[in-house]
């Protein structure tokens, strides 16, 4: 038997991914660009397992089992890795065991396609023992996903040959290049989206005409802008990239018939907040960006987070039934009691309850191996543990 569990991380776009110019191979009409957060509070983890008592494969997703027939990403994900493998390894035609598991809510909008396909095909790269570039076997699990292959600051190049071969990631800086940047994910809403990105950004090919303006001229000059901001750590100019880039992607999403329509009324006011503190302040020091689904990642520096949440938590009042533990997730948040509201930032609260919960995390590291067995999903026999 042998087995391998790897955790891998959420990526949020700075420059977003909508659109491909080939559905099957998955690849992208335009470059995009993200930053991969911190595994130690959001992370996909999967477990592979090979076995030569194994009738057939097997997966399993967030505890429930799973068609692998009908699941043409994933067999292709597994067809890639097996390709490159040494078919001389003892294992190389046992069946396998998967489980993945996401601790944070699948299909909210959170990325977790992307931290998902990563994970498993990191995780199936180590069992096969195949090396090199590998972002262009995630890529076809989920587009995204071939960015959470590396950590820090990652760019996903569309490439221009019709095999898909250059349309890969690579890192752009490392996490600590840019140490003092944090995210703040605010969850407006976590149940499942009423339709994916697949579809959504299918049905905006076929009939928006904006998308064309966003692909030839907005995003390529974009896209040297925001890797220019990244390099030399002008959050300023980061800010105004990224939030204008998220705009540009749900307009044209808009601009889709019949119309996508992702962000809510609380996502509008998570907008409004961050532009009325952004003119309290003078300069942009918050930049918000949406992926398809109503939460917002923020990303700001750690100087602006004590400053920042204390106004988040005046305009979006929690909830007093629900305690501080449930609604407070990832690194310990800072005592903002010492904050009292600036009459300048004119914005009035919302009523209680309209974020679910707030996630505080920062830029970290790629996937990585977990050597320890008790963080195995899987039980010797190939059934989840729990
Ligand atoms: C809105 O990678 O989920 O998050 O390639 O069809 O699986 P498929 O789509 P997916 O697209 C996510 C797009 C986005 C923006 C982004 O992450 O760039």
């Amino acid at each position: 038997m042998k087995v391998v569990t790897c955790i891998a991380p959420v990526n949020i776009a700075v420059i977003k991914y909508w659109g491909k110019k080939d559905e099957e191979l998955i690849l992208p009409l335009n470059d995009s660009i993200s930053a991969s957060l911190s595994t130690d509070i959001m992370c996909a983890k999967t477990t592979v397992m090979a076995s030569p008592s194994f009738e057939k494969n097997r997966f399993w997703l967030n505890g429930k089992i799973q068609c692998m027939e009908t699941n043409t990403r994933l067999s292709n994900c597994i067809e890639m890795v097996k390709k490159r493998a040494d078919s001389s390894l003892e294992h190389y035609n046992w069946n396998i065991s998967i489980c993945s598991e996401n601790n944070f809510p699948t299909a909210a909008g959170l990325a977790s396609s992307a931290a998902g396909y990563a994970c498993l095909v990191y995780a199936l790269a180590k069992l096969y023992k195949i090396e090199g570039e590998i972002s262009e076997i995630a890529r076809q699990g989920s587009g995204s996903a071939c960015r959470s292959v590396y950590g820090g600051w990652v760019q996903w190049h569309s490439g221009t040959l019709p095999t898909g071969e250059d349309s890969i990631a690579s890192q752009i800086a490392p996490a600590s290049h840019w140490p003092e940047m944090r995210a703040l994910v605010l969850v407006a809403n976590d149940s499942r989206k009423k339709f994916g990105s697949t579809l959504g950004m299918y049905r905006t090919t076929k009939t928006s005409t904006l998308i064309w303006e966003r692909v030839n001229k907005v995003v390529p000059e974009r896209v040297k802008q925001m890797r220019q901001a990244i390099l030399s750590k002008n959050f300023e100019s980061f800010a105004e990239i990224t939030m204008k880039d998220s705009n540009s992607m749900h307009a044209v999403i808009l601009d889709t018939y019949p119309p996508g329509i992702y962000m809510n009324d609380i996502s509008q006011a998570m907008v409004n907040l961050v532009h009325c503190y952004n003119d309290y302040k003078g300069h942009n020091s918050v930049a918000y960006t949406f992926d398809a689904g109503p939460n917002a990642c923020i990303y700001l520096l750690e100087s602006e987070v004590d400053e920042f949440i204390a106004v988040v938590n005046y305009v979006f009042p929690k909830l007093k039934s629900v305690p501080n533990s449930e609604y407070y997730k990832g690194y310990p948040l800072p005592d903002t009691t010492k904050y009292v509201k600036n009459k300048e930032l004119n914005v009035s609260p919302c009523s209680e309850g309209m974020l679910k919960y707030i996630i505080y995390t920062r830029v970290g590291e790629g996937p990585s191996v977990l050597v320890d067995q008790k963080e195995h999903l899987l039980q010797q026999n190939g059934l989840p543990k729990h």
